[in-house]
């Protein structure tokens, strides 16, 4: 397929600032009748909007389900651009359906978003965060709609779309669509995305690795078999629809793990810069009854630290286990009607297509039988990356270290894997590949930590490239500095307004954070990145 490599760059940033903006909206609106693709398609929406134009997606038609997923039902940039919104045939019965955002402000380079879960919505926070800096910004709608997974019921090109040909095509289509609109190359291409968005962006550097020049890979739910098969373990050790052990005792497990653990960082701050150093120990936690909710049973603790160590099943490892420290997010996450959910429909859909596969039947089996029948390699746990090493191509990993729902071990799991198959030292894997558990952060955001990194839309707290994943990434691949951490900024109640509670550097992985400072751990200073 042509322009996956964007031709050479000429005159970068030039062009589109020197426009009046009227030529630029004449032709946007003149777009849509020019476009060549190799592709089958056709267009939505081809029109200009104007700065601080508030879109409506609801009325749009956005899925109700995204919405209630927590996507903003509005998107607003504070620059001009032309909006294209178009089908795209990505098989003879499946298609994506796909936003290009082309900033009046272009700066010569192309950000393609990924997705979240089984989701079927395009991120626009994503490509608000990108055009807004600059960048032409595309997304898909991951070849469905919603956050159900029913479109893959006996539907093999709508799970190829899912597993990698939804970022493929939504890559090429937007390089394209951004070469012939600018009459320019494209220019530098990159990714961003979280979760599932994380896989997508692994599975693009693992299987296309022409397509971008650097990426940003998040809580990436690669081992996706492992991560299910935790879902499915939790269920079936703690109860199905709701964990036999209460969050009021989970609490109460968070508080002694803290209690024991908080401390080996150097700062008893809430937050547990490595929580695999945590070596919990359960007895304080033992009753003879349950009689309240301060303490567990000597089954219940059985029950609970299975959570905590590697699962295997018939000799076959499956998962890492979970990090202690956030117990209470772990199971009210796991709980939650949207993951409840994604057992049934990952077995019923993608895995046995049929429809009355009964999930409390579910044991391990069912993962090794996944792991062995994963037609798409949906999966995405190769460690031979050199292709993309080869191609000059750079990649900044994270993984927040408090993640209740994609558990942070994967990704050290991964880490090391890569650094074994391709034989390389910490210093050859630096020179493109730098993974940063960052400690406190939840899923994708959140958390006690400093989770306001530039890492997604809505997550700047500044412009500078240590503050800013994406500032980082470009002057990563374009003047070869690389990052030596990251820095994450903590806002006093999550609210910017409110001002900086505390920042922390977040160390390059394998180091770990320790603080020899005197203020109670927040004065980023105080903390050093050093062996484990
Ligand atoms: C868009 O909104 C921002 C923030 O409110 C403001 O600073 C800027 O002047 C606005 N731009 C235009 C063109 O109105
Ligand atoms: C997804 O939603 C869009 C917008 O409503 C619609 O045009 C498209 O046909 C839908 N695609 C599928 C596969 O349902
Ligand atoms: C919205 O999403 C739900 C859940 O994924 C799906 O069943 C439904 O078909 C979608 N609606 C449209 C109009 O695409
Ligand atoms: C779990 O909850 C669902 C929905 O409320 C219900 O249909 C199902 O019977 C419950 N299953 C078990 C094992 O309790
Ligand atoms: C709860 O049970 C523990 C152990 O049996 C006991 O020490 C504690 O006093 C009880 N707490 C309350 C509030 O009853
Ligand atoms: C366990 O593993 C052995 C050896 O690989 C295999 O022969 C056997 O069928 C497996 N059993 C189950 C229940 O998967
Ligand atoms: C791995 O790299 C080391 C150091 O460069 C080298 O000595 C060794 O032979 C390599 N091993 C393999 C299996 O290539
Ligand atoms: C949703 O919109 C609000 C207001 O524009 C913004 O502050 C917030 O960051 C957006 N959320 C996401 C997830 O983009
Ligand atoms: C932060 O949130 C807490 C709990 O909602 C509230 O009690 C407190 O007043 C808030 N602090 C500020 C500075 O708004």
């Amino acid at each position: 397929m042509r322009l996956q490599l964007c031709t050479l760059l000429v005159g970068l940033g030039v062009p589109a600032l020197s426009r009046s903006l009227s030529s630029f909206e004449n032709k946007c609106q003149s777009l849509a009748e020019k476009i060549e693709l190799d592709y089958t398609f056709n267009v939505n929406i081809a029109e200009y909007v104007a700065p601080n134009t508030t879109i409506d997606l609801a009325a749009e038609g956005l899925n109700a389900t995204c919405a209630e997923s927590g996507a903003n039902a509005t998107a607003s940039i504070a620059v001009g651009m032309c909006r294209l919104n178009l089908r795209v045939a990505t098989s003879k019965k499946s298609e994506v359906y796909m936003e290009v955002w082309l900033p009046e402000n272009w700066e010569g380079r192309t950000l393609m978003t990924g997705n979240g879960g089984l989701a079927g919505c395009i991120q626009y926070s994503e490509l608000t965060y990108g055009a807004s800096y600059g960048f032409a910004s595309f997304g898909t709608n991951n070849g469905h709609n919603g956050t159900s997974g029913g479109a893959f019921f006996h539907q093999p090109d709508v799970y190829e779309d899912y597993a990698w040909r939804s970022v493929y095509t939504g890559a090429v289509v937007g390089k394209s669509i951004t070469e012939q609109f600018y009459g320019d190359s494209c220019g530098k291409s990159y990714y961003i995305g979280c979760s599932t968005g994380g896989r997508q962006g692994w599975k693009a550097v693992q299987k296309n690795p022409e397509l971008f020049d650097g990426v940003i890979v998040g809580a990436p739910v690669i081992d996706l078999w492992g991560h299910v098969g935790f879902f499915g373990y939790v269920r079936q050790t703690l109860g199905f629809n709701t964990s036999e052990i209460t969050l009021a005792q989970w609490a109460v497990v968070q508080n002694e793990v803290l209690n024991q653990c908080d401390g080996l960082d150097g700062a008893h701050d809430g937050i547990l810069e490595d929580p695999t150093a945590c070596q919990f120990d359960w007895t304080p936690l033992l009753c003879s009854s349950p009689s309240n909710n301060t303490c567990l049973t000597p089954t219940q603790v059985e029950a609970t630290t299975k959570l905590f160590n590697p699962i295997t099943y018939n000799e076959t490892f499956i998962y890492p286990g979970q990090n202690h420290g956030f117990e209470p997010s772990v199971i009210s996450l796991l709980y939650s009607p949207l993951v409840l959910d994604w057992l049934p429909e990952i077995f019923r859909y993608l895995v046995y297509q049929d429809l009355s596969w009964d999930p409390t039947t579910f044991t391990l089996q069912d993962i090794l039988y996944a792991q062995n029948n994963d037609p798409q390699n949906l999966n995405t746990f190769d460690g031979d990356i050199s292709a993309f090493h080869r191609r000059g191509g750079k990649i900044i990993h994270w993984h927040g270290s408090a993640d209740p729902l994609i558990g942070r071990r994967t990704s050290d799991l991964y880490y090391d894997k890569v650094r074994s198959t391709l034989n390389a030292s910490v210093a050859e894997l630096d020179e493109f590949y730098r993974y940063f558990p960052t400690s406190g952060v939840g899923h994708c955001r959140d958390g006690p930590g400093a989770w306001f990194m530039g890492q997604l839309g809505g997550t700047t707290a500044a412009d500078t490239p240590d503050d800013s994943m994406l500032k980082r990434i470009v002057l990563w691949v374009e003047q070869g500095a690389a990052p030596k951490f990251v820095r994450g900024t903590k806002f006093i109640n999550d609210t910017v307004a409110l001002g900086v509670e505390f920042t922390r550097k977040h160390c390059k992985y394998p180091e770990v954070n320790r603080y020899t400072g005197t203020e109670e751990g927040l004065n980023e200073d105080g903390w050093a990145c050093v062996e484990p």
